[in-house]
């Protein structure tokens, strides 16, 4: 067999309809438009429903997907979600995910890894298509984090939003695909992004419910933008001399959406003029795993990404993670 490569050749993604505006923050804690946009670029976020779940989130984007590639379900070799608000812990929302899109005799795993989780995905995808051991793998990130945010704290509840984002990766003999990738995690830093309940330390047992808190996300914003900024431009210098190119190569630099500043101050460092970086923080806010394959694809969707051009993904979040990677996309 000749060496086979891994293209993107399907983007998917869903938004959901229902907008939550800084104004509308305003009227539930002591927030204000000016603080939100200033020190964050969010206006505004979409918020899945009552009855909305992941799965379904993941099932909408991953099928754009397939259909965009005229790939059927069935045959998808692999199905990889990335999330880290699945539906419940048992069974694994992958297994929903396949079910929803009728992608029967299909593997299908979850893969949590903080924000960077879809680039992770993409990064063993590829993995496996290069080995050889696949021919389609849908890369899907999804994410209800909404339903684990405290809408009384300020601090966090403002920064983060719902969607759903996904590629398929397909397998090809022609050069293209991940050209270099880092992948770090640094759990020492765990506590500053955390949900502490609902794992084997902190069952959902009713004597385990009394502390609200244990049951949110929090975040200590000050400790992961200093960790975000660092790695974020550490870990682009990195996958794109890896790639023996330079930043002027880069066609579209897709980054993790949680802060306008860190994108700014990651795309300044490298000198990435705005154009080329892909940006919808300020519309859809935080939206963990999801929220490049979301921009990549709305970046397709527009008229912007192109076959051939060369990207440049770099991401951070719980874990403490972060991931970055430089993809250059073949014929689609
Ligand atoms: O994907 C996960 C990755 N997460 C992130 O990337 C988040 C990284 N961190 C950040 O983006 C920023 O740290 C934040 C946007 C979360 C906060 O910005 P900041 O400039 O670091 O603000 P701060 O946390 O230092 O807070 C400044 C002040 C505080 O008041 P005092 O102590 O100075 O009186 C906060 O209590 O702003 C206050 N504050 C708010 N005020 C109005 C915090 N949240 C709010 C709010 N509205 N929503």
């Amino acid at each position: 067999m000749s060496q086979q490569y891994a293209n993107i050749v399907g983007f998917g993604k869903y938004e959901p309809e229902n907008v939550l505006t800084n104004a509308d923050l305003e009227k539930m804690v002591d927030t204000n438009d000016e603080w939100i946009v200033s020190r964050s670029g969010i206006r505004e976020r979409r918020i899945a429903t009552d009855g909305e779940q992941c799965s379904d989130y993941a099932a909408w984007a991953g099928k754009q997907a397939l259909e965009m590639a005229n790939v059927a379900p069935e045959d998808l070799d692999l199905i990889i979600m990335c999330t880290n608000s699945p539906d419940m812990l048992t069974p694994p929302v992958s297994s929903l995910v396949q079910d929803k899109l009728g992608a029967t005799n299909v593997g299908a795993y979850t893969l949590t890894a903080g924000c960077p989780g879809w680039v992770y995905g993409l990064v063993q995808g590829t993995a496996m298509i290069e080995s050889g051991m696949a021919k389609n793998v849908l890369v899907i990130g999804a994410e209800l984090v909404s339903r684990f945010m405290d809408y009384t704290d300020r601090s966090t509840c403002v920064l983060f939003g719902d969607a759903a984002g996904a590629v398929l990766l397909q397998a090809t003999d022609k050069k293209c695909g991940l050209l270099s990738y880092e992948l770090g995690s640094d759990g020492s830093g765990g506590e500053h992004l955390i949900l502490p309940g609902g794992g084997t330390q902190l069952p959902p047992r009713p004597e385990n419910m009394g502390n609200r808190d244990d049951w949110y996300l929090y975040m200590n914003g000050r400790e992961v933008f200093k960790f975000a900024t660092r790695t974020m431009v550490s870990s682009l210098d990195n996958v794109v001399r890896d790639a023996e190119l330079t930043f002027e190569d880069i066609d579209y630099f897709v980054p993790h959406q949680a802060n306008l500043r860190i994108i700014e101050y990651a795309a300044g460092k490298a000198k990435l003029p705005p154009e080329k970086v892909v940006t919808n923080v300020q519309g859809f806010g935080n939206t963990s795993a999801a929220s490049i394959p979301l921009a990549m694809c709305q970046a397709y969707e527009d008229g912007r990404i192109k076959p051939g051009q060369t990207l440049a993904f770099a991401s951070f979040g719980a874990g403490l993670a972060w991931a970055a990677a430089v993809f250059e996309l073949g014929e689609f």
